[in-house]
């Protein structure tokens, strides 16, 4: 369950932002921070974290899905330091056990073609196997898209099913594929069409997508069009 912090106020259950916390990079959404309780203990599910934070944190060795931890901190922290990107973090204590990222798109991405500023992609989330199943990842998608944070902006997650961790949660493709779409769903993101060729190349693959309800109509188009770009605009 998650609960607000004690300091929220009784419009939003989260915390203003501490100067602790100030990036010198305006961050993406205001820093807000929630306790989540489990049967472990504690999780403070918190960010944007500001590069600087992050490098003081540990990381938990079981966050290697994407690299190995160490490696992973670096990417971590590179993402935290772009505009417009973005680092959710839950912890316990000093040591990362989860984070979800966001990012706008790398160039070479079709998603980047449109030149379309308010397209974010969320890059990665990942919780260590030891911490899975408390409702960590849902927390930090919760958080991040919280009081309308993200309304502005198209939320894009390619998802491959060679980054999922089929072994390590016994799941099937499929079943992990629905638990993905689950997940993400509980803020919103949908699958959609797209005939993006690494997308296509297999049917477990799928592109998530979130339409901020403030972003404008003919960037929304524009995106339609970026889904399937040899088709003829009518
Ligand atoms: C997928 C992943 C992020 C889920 O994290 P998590 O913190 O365990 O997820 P939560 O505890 O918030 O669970 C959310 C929902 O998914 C379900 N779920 C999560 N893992 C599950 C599993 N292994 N089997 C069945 N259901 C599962 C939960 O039951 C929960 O559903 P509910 O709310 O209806 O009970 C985690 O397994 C992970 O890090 N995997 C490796 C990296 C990865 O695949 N990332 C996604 C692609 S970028």
């Amino acid at each position: 369950m998650v609960t607000p912090e004690l300091a929220g106020t009784p419009q939003s259950p989260y915390r203003a932002p501490d100067k602790a916390n100030a990036s010198p990079v305006a961050p993406l959404f205001p820093y807000r921070r929630r306790l989540l309780a489990t049967c472990r203990g504690e999780i403070s599910v918190e960010g944007p974290l500001p590069p600087e934070r992050l490098a003081a944190l540990q990381m938990d060795p079981g966050l290697k899905s994407f690299r190995p931890p160490e490696r992973q901190k670096e990417a971590l922290k590179e993402i935290a330091s772009l505009p417009r990107g973005a680092v959710v973090a839950a912890l316990v204590q000093e040591t990362i056990v989860g984070y979800v990222t966001f990012h706008p798109p790398d160039e070479f991405e079709r998603w980047a073609r449109g030149g379309l500023q308010n397209l974010l992609e969320l890059g990665a989330i990942e919780i260590s196997p030891h911490w899975r199943r408390l409702g960590i990842a849902s927390a930090l998608l919760e958080t991040a898209f919280a009081d309308g944070a993200l309304d502005d902006y198209i939320v894009i997650s390619p998802e491959y099913y060679w980054h999922w961790d089929l072994e390590g949660t016994g799941l099937s493709i499929w079943q992990y594929r629905k638990v993905l779409q689950s997940i993400m769903g509980r803020v919103g993101l949908e699958p959609r069409p797209t005939d993006d060729p690494e997308i296509s190349s297999h049917p477990a693959n799928m592109l998530m997508v979130r339409l901020g309800p403030r972003v404008p109509r003919e960037d929304v188009i524009r995106f339609e069009q970026l889904r399937y770009p040899e088709r003829p605009i009518l």
